[in-house]
């Protein structure tokens, strides 16, 4: 029987329609709208209910026997990384309509990093808990997730793994360049620096306004490598985007669109394929891959944490890569690709140099080629089949193995008292390699509201070779670990040309900013047990970058005193110094109500990923 009746619109069922209704067979399909039956106590209810209620939209019995692709709409007003999405959600329906499935796109939220207060990071796990659970949850068969700025691809990867259905992610793209007096400049990168110079009162107010015209002149996600574009090719590396556009077409582009219509076309074919759910797709070697390609993109510190939150979403591969592995793959990994922060360039010219295509085929020695991709090939499978043939242009932005813009060790992990857990830095990034082998006195500030007081003030007791030191700005000392890393060059400082000093912080940095700039201290000060919580304004910090060297220079018994005289005043005892309950939020956490007590009491060190530990493939009683 046909399953439509054209003539007069109404549907007629055919064998396998009518099987829905059949109350003496089970019903057994764990795909499409049969998928995940809503709990009733009737399964054939709780179809027809499922039926009565999506036909209201106009399905007709015959579309909803398709496979259905999901596709996860975060398109926000307050979100205009992904002011695309509308038209990437069109382009990935018709993909999907021309390969035989059903396109059923859904809301999740969306996370814009100027918009989120306390931070966009806070809302990351929440993000992944609600990409997960919609996935988990609904009657899709693939899904298509549509994600660009920096938090929101992090999420859909952690809530897609966990959720274990066949995923793709799709990346709203790159902004285009804007130009100030005919010099090109994009957010964020340049942000920051004519916002230092206007600090410094290098230029004026008005012209600091006309900057601000400009720095986002389209949508799309930061035009550098920041932490948005350091995601996307990321993903790629992990072999989950189209490799010559997929992560680096612009998003006003006609061939960002093209991406979103062969998404939808991959999602089908994905039903087809054996082993693409992303815990079989993705191996070891997939992430040492995406560590590889974040090594030579100089990429955005915040991916480590990122990566390292997703990777422990995985059962096969948690626990098996850490820090260590990070820095273990710098050493042997040249930076090559000449993006600001590190390099000169924005995402347009990495795009029109070719892109991931080519720096995947410049990085096929030092890539694990045995590892899948989207598309069912292999890594190196997928490169013989798509060459790249380089041109001129193409080198200058992509440099080769034999001519690295940094030889190696772009990001590097640091270990010692203040960090026995790890730091991160992005030596590429320095404005002053001095610093990387440093020594020096510590001018420490309490939080970002200390910082805020006194870091101008013409009084305090600093100069170049000082050491900046920021606590309290860690994933529970200040929920959702705020961008402050790159503490702010004093003022005074500023104005007599200091352009950059070793600045340590338990905080992150945007991925848009550079400097010798060393973060994500774990543990992190909040911890009542840390050594960084209880560095003082004085004390020396020695800094080796080539050893992986950055401790504190005082005596293990002073750092045992000061630490158990910090528990003594948090305790109200009165004859610690100040005598009086200081606040903390290490303790205050367990009280505290709502998502705001859930992060804190869950939430892990950066060295783990800054994940909810009960969401982590071991769970919350995991060996973490
Ligand atoms: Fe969205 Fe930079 S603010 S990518």
């Amino acid at each position: 029987m046909a399953a439509n009746d054209a003539a007069n619109g109404h549907t007629t069922t055919n064998d396998s329609v009518a099987a829905d209704y059949n109350l003496s067979q089970p019903i057994t399909s764990t795909s499409g709208l049969r998928a995940g039956l809503t709990s009733y106590g009737d399964a054939h209810f709780s179809l027809f209910l499922r039926k009565v209620f999506i036909k209201a939209l106009g399905y007709s019995d015959s579309a909803l026997s398709s496979p259905i692709i999901g596709i996860i709409n975060t398109y926000s007003s307050f979100n205009p990384c992904h002011s695309n999405v509308p038209q990437l959600i069109e382009s990935v329906k018709r993909g999907v309509l021309a390969s035989g499935g059903l396109p059923v796109d859904f809301p999740t939220i969306s996370i814009h990093e100027s918009f989120a207060s306390p931070t966009s990071m806070y809302l990351r796990n929440l993000m992944s808990m609600d990409t997960e659970e919609m996935i988990r949850s609904q009657p899709v068969d693939a899904v298509v997730m549509i994600g660009g700025c920096d938090k929101t691809v992090p999420a859909q990867l952690m809530g897609g793994i966990s959720a274990n259905k066949p995923v793709i992610p799709l990346i709203t793209g790159p902004m285009m360049p804007g130009s100030v007096e005919g010099v090109r400049v994009g957010a964020c990168t340049d942000c920051r620096s004519y916002w230092a110079k206007y600090r410094a009162g290098g230029i004026d107010v008005e012209d600091i306004m006309s900057v601000n015209e400009e720095l986002a002149p389209t949508g799309g996600t930061c035009g550098v490598m920041g932490t948005a574009s350091t995601m996307a090719c990321i993903t790629a590396g992990l072999g989950l985007l189209e490799l010559r556009a997929g992560a680096t077409a612009a998003a006003v582009s006609s061939a960002r669109l093209r991406v979103a219509e062969q998404a939808g076309r991959n999602a089908v074919a994905m039903l087809k394929k054996e082993q693409m759910r992303p815990q079989d797709l993705l191996t070891r070697e997939s992430f040492l891959n995406a560590i590889i390609v974040l090594q030579a993109i100089g990429g955005s510190t915040n991916a480590v944490v990122h990566l390292l939150a997703i990777i422990n979403r995985h059962p096969k591969v948690a626990g098996t890569i850490d820090l260590k592995t990070f820095d273990e793959i710098g050493r042997k990994t040249p930076l090559l690709v000449d993006l600001k922060p590190s390099g000169d360039n924005y995402m347009t010219d990495f795009h029109n140099a070719g892109g991931m295509l080519a720096l995947m085929h410049i990085l096929r020695p030092l890539l694990h080629l045995e590892a899948r991709t989207i598309t069912g090939q292999t890594m190196g499978e997928l490169l013989d089949n798509t060459p790249f043939k380089s041109f001129p242009y193409s080198k200058q932005i992509i440099r080769s193995l034999e001519d690295p813009l940094y030889e190696r060790s772009s990001l590097v992990v640091l270990y010692g008292n203040i960090c026995p857990n790890g730091a991160v830095m992005k030596a590429s990034a320095s404005k002053n390699r001095k610093l990387l082998h440093h020594r020096g006195s510590a001018c420490v500030f309490e939080n970002t509201a200390d910082l805020a007081r006194r870091i101008d003030d013409p009084d305090l007791e600093v100069d170049e070779n000082s050491v900046l030191v920021l606590k309290s700005i860690g994933p529970v000392g200040n929920p959702g670990m705020p961008e402050a890393g790159l503490i702010p060059i004093p003022q005074k400082l500023g104005r007599q040309g200091v352009l950059d000093m070793l600045r340590i912080s338990d905080g992150r940095m945007s991925g848009t900013a550079g400097g010798t700039i060393t973060l994500h201290v774990s543990p992190e000060s909040a911890d009542l047990d840390s050594v960084f919580g209880v560095v003082q304004t004085g004390d020396r910090i020695i800094c080796d970058v080539d050893n992986r060297v950055l401790s504190l220079d005082v005596d293990e018994q002073e750092i045992a005193r000061r630490i158990a005289q910090r528990k003594r005043r948090t305790q109200g005892d009165p004859s610690s110094a100040g005598g009086e309950v200081h606040p903390e939020p290490w303790i205050e956490r367990s009280g505290r109500r709502g998502y705001r007590g859930l992060y804190e009491r869950e939430v892990n060190q950066s060295h783990l990923g800054c994940d909810f530990g009960f969401l982590t493939a071991n769970g919350p009683l995991g060996k973490q």
